[in-house]
């Protein structure tokens, strides 16, 4: 099973709570845990141990040379949003982070996959890529998954359909220039918009509404972990298994020269290729808008 050695670099509530899923799923054969600040690894190993009797995973506490030879390494480490606070304002401190985690862990197995969660995640994809020098398919970031999921819930809830019977994407930046591509969404074969139901919707305040639902839970609760951890404990599996699932991952995009995210189908070796999903003209203006956004940051750390 490839993804059989899985690092998570960053022990704080993201990272412990996407360990927590992968145990749970028993689909890595070993899962190390990595921080800067050793007694939390050390603590959080100890907590998820006690929960070894539902996995047959083995959790332990490694270092950064030993995170660098795994099959995948997970990247959390990074300052998080605080109330009002956007995700590309995290970004100089979390460049700092990623910059240090990626040399730290050098010399890197050649095959490893880099899926990046630290926000801002599409920048931070894009920095991952320039310093680990690793092909750009090996090196992806959760991206627009989890407004995507978040989307689905939403629509499941309007049409009483299961959320996995919804194929509808948020698109572009994991954060406030993201969009709905509404004109390839669908249900069934049958287009999203035609559905009755929809037909009384503000779509813009529903888009606003998913945009903003990380801000509205971390003055709430201080911090999201739960449905990060869902998708990337997802994405795990997609590569442990060679799924070859379709999500809207941050990935480089040649054209705009920036990552961002878009439908990727995602197997053992990383992102097999990009789908070109429908963009009808407005919502083509928005993916451009938001590449025009990133790639002025990213031109910044080339
Ligand atoms: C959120 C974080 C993961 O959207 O950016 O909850």
């Amino acid at each position: 099973m490839v993804g059989s050695r899985v690092a998570i670099i960053g022990a704080g509530s993201v990272g412990a709570t996407i360990a927590y899923a992968l145990l749970l799923k028993k689909i890595t054969s070993e899962l190390v845990l990595v921080d800067i600040v050793e007694e939390t690894a050390r603590g959080q190993v100890l907590d998820l141990s006690d929960a070894g009797f539902v996995t047959s995973t083995r959790i332990r506490q490694g270092n950064f040379q030993e995170a660098g030879q795994c099959d995948i390494v997970i990247v959390t480490a990074g300052a998080k949003q605080k109330p009002n606070e956007t995700r590309v304002e995290l970004i100089e401190r979390n460049y700092q982070i990623l910059s240090s985690v990626i040399s730290k862990m050098k010399p890197l197995n050649p095959n490893i996959i880099l899926l990046i969660v630290a926000n801002p995640v599409d920048i931070l994809t894009y920095i991952a890529q320039q310093l680990s020098g690793l092909p750009k398919n090996q090196v992806f970031g959760s991206g627009t998954f989890l407004d995507s999921a978040r989307l689905r819930l939403e629509l499941a809830n309007i049409l009483k359909v299961s959320e996995t019977a919804i194929h509808a994407y948020v698109l572009g930046e994991h954060g406030d220039s993201q969009f709905i591509a509404w004109s390839s969404a669908h249900v069934g074969g049958k287009p999203l918009l035609d559905f009755p139901e929809m037909q009384t919707v503000d779509k813009e305040k529903l888009a606003k509404d998913i945009a903003r639902k990380a801000y509205e839970i971390i003055n709430l609760k201080g911090s999201t972990y739960f449905g990060i951890a869902g998708c990337v404990s997802s994405l795990v599996q997609a590569i442990a298994f060679n799924e070859r699932t379709v999500k809207p991952l941050s990935i480089y995009v040649e054209e705009f020269q920036c990552v961002l995210g878009m439908p990727v189908v995602l197997g053992s070796s990383g992102i097999e290729r990009i789908i070109d999903v429908f963009l009808n003209a407005d919502e083509k203006a928005r993916l451009q808008k938001s590449a025009a956004e990133l790639s002025a940051i990213c031109k910044k750390y080339a």
